[in-house]
């Protein structure tokens, strides 16, 4: 084979805009996309009601016209459980073939050709009898929804047996067993009802040397096993989302090949060019390591949602801007007034600096919080969280309470409220509806883009004017003392004050700062391990308790002001933590001119040297940390990487040459999840402006 084959499939309004977009026919689609597969059907005019809203199959059941997916409306079984009354459909009539045998006898060399066998077992005995109803026959009278399947099987099998002799290239079966996260039924059920029917079904095709492809949606796991024993060759649509490539490449990869892929409920409705290349790049290395064994392509028909060009940024503000306000209606009614963002941040060098009043070169980074908000006349404010799908509230004049130590994602805005109220600032209620993309709890500083992006929203809404260094201070002081986390100044800084286009070397003690633009070539990478971070405040504290000691043993007001010969007549942890301190403040300086510069080696070593000082003096790496390093060190194109935030697990950021992110990205994830089982997420960032009102694009 000479390049993996790819296959495109899209709903009827998708292949108007895509056709639309290439310029070409819609009948002319499959060839623009280089499709390899090719679906035929039975040839049946599908009836439609009086006002033409629904449809009906072949079968009998109906389906609304009016939406793009399939909605269900009509279950000829609904009332009576008496199959004889039903109109079976005659696999055997004349002319249900005509159209198919035509195609197939058309076919071009590089085509396969399939029959569709579409919601051919369960999904059919739901579509005839009701979804609920269904499922409760499968539990009260599995004998009469045995001889539903078996019906619809034989009328699968005597169709199948036509299309095999009329000469199609392998079987293609569709029928949904999972939701997002487990079955929709017990595996045990599954292999008593469809099991059997299903492997009858498949052996039409297996017994003529023809392989099958099975359609499931959702999370399978559980019977991979039995459709690899019932002879099953290629499984679609295997969605990132709910198994795992990496995974399922190493478990199954030399008894199944996979058809689809790229994830048609995030990347692609979401991704702008380059985060969709990078996608489909990593999806085609790990689900075909070997080069062969995959048909790539969507993991599901495109909708339109999926826009035919891609915008610049990691969400297309419009669309993120549509799903939020559609959020705020259904949770709020009616439409947000005010749209404020803050983003995350990424420390390129200087761990645990800020506390110790020295420098830290960060990057307020491409991933944002936002908060879409509409005042209210009394002083409540009501929060949705998208992210968690969690509510909150909290009355303004009521949060006198401290030290509730972040337990609830509440306490952060209940914080920041509680900062500004104390400086007196008026503060008005409103509804607010948070949307995210940065990750929680994994050391991009999700929770001062929170607490920044609120504070912001209160200024706009309280109608007063205030800098964003003050803004920062007192974010940083609802973290402190509201939340319980004695953290520095960086998270609430950078949100605060990121610039784009550049990084920032931040002096923490006079809030000062450079900006340092990263020389052309190098891009900064997050290297997300996906392990949780755990005792982090407990640790955390320990690490700022031992600084603080070091300081008043050698009489500094800060490790800022101490050096290596001073920190040389300390002893035991203290001077192990104070050491790679002020070796930290000083690489910082370094590193910034080095990016500026260009010069490789010098990032690669400092790099090399803030890691290793991490590891083994200040000892805030966890052994998922160990194992990235050494998975991203050992991928060609890898210039340097490093822990970041407060380290202890979560992400850590790398620095990459520019035409080799992709590369790097998959290399790295494949060696780091041979070695831990874990699946990391790679990419790219940009550097971003810091906490602001928005437009409405
Ligand atoms: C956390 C804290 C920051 C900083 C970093 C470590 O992110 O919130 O103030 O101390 O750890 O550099």
């Amino acid at each position: 084979m000479d390049r993996l084959p790819v296959q495109t499939n899209y709903t009827a309004k998708m292949g108007r805009l895509l056709a639309e977009h290439f310029g070409v026919p819609v009948e002319e689609l499959p060839d623009r996309l280089d499709n390899h597969l090719l679906r035929v059907d039975i040839s049946y005019p599908r009836p439609v009601n009086e006002d033409g809203t629904i449809e009906f199959d072949w079968w009998g059941a109906g389906w609304d016209t009016r939406t793009e997916g399939y909605w269900h409306s009509f279950a000829p079984l609904k009332d009576s459980r008496d199959l004889d009354r039903l109109a079976w459909p005659n696999p055997e009539a004349a002319g249900l073939l005509d159209a198919a045998v035509r195609t197939i006898s058309a076919r071009g060399a590089d085509t396969f050709v399939v029959p569709n066998l579409g919601m051919c077992l369960f999904e059919r005995a739901w579509s005839l009898r009701g979804f609920e109803a269904v499922m409760m026959d499968m539990i009260e009278r599995p004998e009469w929804v045995e001889e539903l399947l078996d019906r619809i099987a034989a009328s699968q099998i005597a169709l199948s047996k036509r299309f095999v002799a009329a000469g199609v290239d392998g079987g293609y079966f569709g029928d949904d067993y999972g939701a997002q996260r487990s079955m929709l039924f017990s595996p045990r059920l599954w292999r008593r009802l469809i099991k059997p029917r299903l492997a009858a079904m498949f052996a039409v095709f297996l017994d003529a040397g023809l392989p099958v492809i099975l359609h499931s949606d959702g999370d399978i796991r559980a019977i991979l096993p039995d459709l690899v024993e019932i002879g099953l060759t290629t499984l679609n649509p295997v969605q990132p989302e709910v198994l795992e490539h990496i995974w399922l490449s190493r478990e199954y990869g030399s008894k199944l090949s996979f058809y689809g892929g790229i994830s048609t409920q995030d990347v692609l409705p979401t991704g702008n060019a380059e985060v969709i290349r990078a996608a489909t790049i990593a999806c085609a290395r790990q689900l075909a390591p070997g080069g062969t064994g995959l048909l790539l392509g969507p993991s599901h028909r495109m909708q339109s949602d999926i826009p035919p060009r891609s915008g610049t940024r990691c969400w297309r503000p419009s669309m993120r801007q549509e799903r939020v306000a559609r959020l705020f209606k259904e949770k709020f009614g009616g439409e947000p007034a005010l749209w404020s963002r803050a983003p995350g941040r990424v420390d390129l060098m200087g761990s645990h600096t800020d506390y110790n009043l020295g420098f830290v070169l960060t990057l307020s980074i491409s991933r944002d919080t936002w908060v879409a908000a509409r005042p209210r006349e009394d002083r409540i404010v009501r929060l949705y969280s998208a992210n968690l799908d969690s509510r909150e509230s909290f009355d303004l004049r009521a949060i006198a309470v401290r030290g509730n130590s972040g337990a609830r994602w509440g306490d952060y805005p209940r914080g920041v409220a509680w900062a500004l109220a104390a400086e007196r600032l008026p503060l008005g209620g409103f509804d607010g509806v948070i949307h995210s993309t940065v990750p929680i709890r994994s050391g991009l500083s999700s929770s001062a883009a929170l607490e920044c992006a609120v504070a912001v929203m209160f200024r706009a809404l309280g109608g007063w004017e205030m800098s964003g260094e003050r803004l920062a201070r007192l974010c940083q002081r609802a973290e402190n003392e509201y939340v319980g986390m004695n953290c520095g100044i960086l998270d609430q800084f950078s949100s605060c004050l990121g610039r784009a286009g550049c990084a920032l070397l931040l002096d923490c003690r006079d809030l000062s700062t450079r900006p340092v633009r990263l020389a052309e070539g190098i891009r900064a990478v997050i290297c997300d391990t996906k392990s949780p971070r755990e005792l982090v405040g407990g640790e955390y504290g320990a690490r700022r308790a031992r600084c603080e000691e070091g300081a008043a043993l050698l009489g500094v007001r800060a490790l800022r002001d101490a050096t290596m010969a001073h920190v040389a007549t300390l002893s035991g942890e203290v001077r192990k933590r104070c050491e790679f301190i002020v070796g930290e403040n000083e690489r910082v300086l370094a590193m910034s001119d080095a990016l500026a510069a260009g010069d490789r080696g010098a990032i690669g070593r400092l790099c090399a040297e803030s890691f290793a000082g991490a590891r083994d003096l200040y000892e805030i790496c966890s052994p998922s940390m160990l194992t990235m390093m050494e998975a991203m060190m050992a991928a060609p194109g890898a210039i340097g990487a490093r822990q970041a935030g407060a380290g202890f697990g979560g992400c850590m950021v790398a620095f990459v040459e520019t035409g080799k992110t992709d590369e790097v990205a998959a290399a790295t994830s494949e060696d780091y999840n041979k070695k831990t089982g874990l699946t990391p997420e790679i990419y790219p960032v940009e550097a971003a402006d810091g906490a602001a009102l928005m437009p409405v694009v």
